[in-house]
């Protein structure tokens, strides 16, 4: 058993929270491990030319290892935030070294991306506007730990808001009561109210008023978001920098429409709003209602087909990325422009690639620290040509 108990010297930091050790020619993604430091890590999965293992003691620290401010965040315990154990200014550098690096070897860029707070950043806490606890046992709700379905029960987290933390169902706090019924309680905060949604059984058509720039937005309880209440206007500030006034715009992949209401807001006029979405599409056309813009609920891939009357498009995929049939389905319009928001690096440089086949030529890239305490970050390119 012992023999899976490694001691590693952590040379390099990966995509996905991990610090790299080397181990006998193999490479070993060490989960809670910083750069710098040595470890004793337990491995708990070995593929042929990489393993996966956990620190279970720092023999060495990194002088910016700091005791993580909740209890839970070890890899033990609660999976949720895996770079507590780092300086909020070590996270936001490790952060833009992984971005780099994975524009530099699936982008084919060379660049360096700075990660910035965003506005209302409190050292990385009380952040976390919608919460998805699972059920644990005995009924409390709780985190999954990392890598498994086993639930730790949660008592309190502070990454999420003081509205989330002290959210009440039927006058009992929610992280005080017990939920054996439910599968999952959901808790979101809104600009001025909260809601709670134990699935099954809660109301799930729940809506919740956010406020953005200037406008509002209703945004179903179990619908998408950005998270840090600094997020929306950041990435929405980013667009409107980015989107020039006159310009024709699509705004694929649009939630409940965040960025086409703060595009007509400001009076961007032919504006085509598209997501796939039943939910989000239909509240995107109550948020955007009165305003001059075509909301259209379709797969983006099959939408495109054939159009081609744009100027910019602001392109927002899920975690995977736009892929090649989106991306060569907007290089076949007139599009001058993209302004592409991406959660996940690698994917965003995948598609940088493949749009600079296409002739595509990456401006800015902007990193934004939108989820402080884990390994994701956010990213705004700008593409023209
Ligand atoms: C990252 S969210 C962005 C939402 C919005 N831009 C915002 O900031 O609030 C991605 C959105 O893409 C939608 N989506 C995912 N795959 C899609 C597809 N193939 N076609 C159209 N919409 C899709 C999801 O439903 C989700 O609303």
């Amino acid at each position: 058993m012992n023999d899976d108990l490694l001691e590693l010297e952590i040379t390099g930091f990966a995509h996905g929270g991990y610090g790299v050790a080397r181990y006998e020619g193999v490479v070993v993604f060490v989960a809670a491990a910083l750069p710098g430091e040595t470890v004793l890590a337990r491995v708990h999965t070995r593929r042929k030319r990489f393993w996966f293992a956990v620190t279970e003691v720092v023999a060495v620290p990194s002088p910016d290892r700091v005791t993580p401010p909740c209890p839970l965040a070890r890899p033990d315990l609660c999976g949720g935030c895996d770079l507590q154990h780092a300086s909020l200014t070590r996270q936001r550098g490790l952060k833009s070294q992984v971005i780099t690096e994975q524009l530099a070897r699936l982008g084919g860029l060379d660049r360096s991306v700075t990660v910035a707070a965003v506005p209302g950043d409190r050292d990385g806490l009380d952040w976390r506007t919608r919460v998805r606890y699972s059920i644990a046992p005995d009924g409390h709700v709780g985190f999954r730990r990392a890598g498994s379905s086993h639930v730790v029960v949660v008592k309190d987290c502070p990454i999420a808001t003081p509205a989330v933390r002290e959210a009440e169902f039927a006058g009992t706090r929610v992280t005080a009561g017990a939920w054996p019924d439910a599968e999952e309680v959901i808790v979101a905060a809104g600009s001025e109210a909260v809601a709670v949604c134990p699935v099954p059984g809660g109301d799930r058509r729940q809506v919740l008023r956010e406020s953005v720039l200037g406008v509002d937005l209703w945004v179903g309880v179990t619908g998408f978001w950005q998270v840090h209440p600094g997020a929306a206007p950041a990435l929405a500030s980013a667009v409107l920098a980015n989107v020039a006034p006159g310009a024709r715009v699509w705004d694929l992949y649009a939630g409940v429409g965040l960025f086409s209401k703060v595009l007509a807001h400001r009076g961007q006029q032919h504006l085509v709003c598209v997501e796939g979405d039943r939910r989000a599409s239909d509240q995107a056309r109550k948020n955007l209602r009165g305003s001059d813009v075509e909301v259209v609920r379709s797969d983006v891939a099959r939408w495109l087909g054939g159009r081609s009357d744009v100027d910019t498009v602001v392109l927002d995929p899920p975690r995977s990325g736009a892929g090649r049939e989106v991306l060569d389905g907007i290089s076949a319009t007139n599009a001058s422009r993209i302004v592409y928001i991406a959660c996940d690096p690698a994917a965003l440089a995948r598609d940088l690639r493949i749009a600079g086949d296409s002739g595509w030529m990456v401006g800015s890239i902007e990193g934004y620290d939108m989820f402080p305490m884990t390994h994701h970050v956010e990213c705004v390119a700008v593409l023209d040509r």
